[in-house]
């Protein structure tokens, strides 16, 4: 058994956990949407401040919630990379002086292996292979999971993020930051039919579709050229209609690449995670088409779905039992690809 205390402060939550392998602890998230959203997104140096005023209380908070003491932790970590480089950092030092100062491993976790281990928390007995869908405000990506630590690419967006396409949508929709959740709620109620946009195909250069990657830039301008359409023509903005199709057309394109690209690598599970994760038009698309394939699909929990930092907590314990510890020296990098996860152990 392999108990962890883990700090997540890639972005714009400031987030303590303890773990026992893959059970949870305690689990402290201390959002910062509230500060960012008079700006219209995450400001990097105001999100540093933040998580630097907090961090002190989420891990006494953490360690309370857990009823744990010192001597039952093994291990404490924080997320590396990828990231906004001065939030990892504050999260990295206060990481490493609770390692310093109780005399326990450290180690530091890639943002996205965590989101990979958040769907562990609620299937304690998946085991690799598995394909993960990785859908986030930062990246896109359809990655065959091998074992801990050993991950490959086959897919990925070409330009913007499945997130960063709904915050973009939403912003030029004056819905305000973050996207996806507004425009989740207002889809509910919309015609996801009433628009027909494009789905973001990449072309190869000897002909046809690249199979697994995608792209959502040219979605985003079709979203834009819509409004600006319907502006000049005077009428009130459907915004409902236009929330719908264009989150039905999100989920009919990253469904279609998951199930190809599971299906040709003979992967019977799908495991879904980061932010749109909690989408409820992916999750609605993406069961059906995995039922009639045969296929299985987990979604973590939706409080497991955006930043936390019991996904970190549960990827590091997983490390630290195979004795992967990272060096005190470790520092902070704003872009680490997965393949390269295990550069960040001794
Ligand atoms: O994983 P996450 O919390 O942070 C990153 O690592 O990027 O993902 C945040 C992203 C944001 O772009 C947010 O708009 C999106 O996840 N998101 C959603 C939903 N909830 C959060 N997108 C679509 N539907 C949702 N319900
Ligand atoms: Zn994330």
């Amino acid at each position: 058994m392999t108990t962890v205390l883990a700090i997540e402060t890639s972005c714009d939550e400031t987030a303590v956990a303890i773990v026992n392998n893959r059970q949870v602890c305690s689990s402290i998230i201390a959002s910062q949407i509230p500060v960012h959203q008079q700006y219209g997104g995450v400001v990097p140096e105001v999100a540093s401040r933040a998580h630097l005023e907090t961090i002190n209380g989420a891990i006494a908070q953490a360690m309370d919630q857990a009823q744990l003491g010192w001597d039952k932790i093994d291990g404490i970590a924080a997320t590396c990379a990828p990231g906004l480089v001065g939030a990892l950092l504050v999260g990295l030092t206060a990481a490493k002086t609770l390692a310093i100062l109780h005399n326990k491993p450290f180690l530091g976790v890639h943002h996205l292996e965590g989101h990979i281990y958040a769907t562990y928390l609620s299937e304690p007995t998946l085991d690799p292979p598995f394909l993960s869908l990785l859908v986030s405000g930062g990246h896109t990506s359809l990655i065959y999971v091998k074992e801990c630590g050993r991950y490959e690419s086959l897919g990925e967006t070409r330009d913007d993020a499945a997130g960063e396409a709904f915050d973009k949508v939403a912003r030029l929709l004056k819905l305000g930051y973050p996207g996806g959740p507004v425009i989740d709620k207002l889809a509910q109620t919309g015609n996801p039919q009433a628009f027909a946009l494009p789905e973001g195909k990449v072309s190869l250069p000897g002909g046809g579709y690249h199979p697994y990657d995608g792209s959502f830039s040219g979605l985003k301008t079709a979203v834009l050229r819509l409004v600006q359409q319907l502006e000049r023509d005077g009428d009130p903005l459907p915004i409902e209609d236009i929330s719908a199709s264009f989150q039905a057309t999100v989920a009919k394109a990253l469904t279609k690449r998951a199930i190809a690209c599971a299906l040709d690598y003979g992967l019977d599970t799908i495991a879904v995670g980061g932010g749109v994760a909690a989408n409820s038009g992916l999750r609605q698309h993406l069961q059906a088409a995995a039922t009639a394939n045969n296929l299985r699909v987990l979604f973590p929990p939706l409080k497991f779905c955006t930043d936390n930092a019991a996904m970190i907590a549960c990827a590091a314990a997983d490390h630290l039992s195979r004795n992967h510890i990272s060096p005190i020296t470790l520092g902070v990098e704003s872009r680490l690809s997965l393949s390269q996860v295990m550069k960040l152990y001794q």
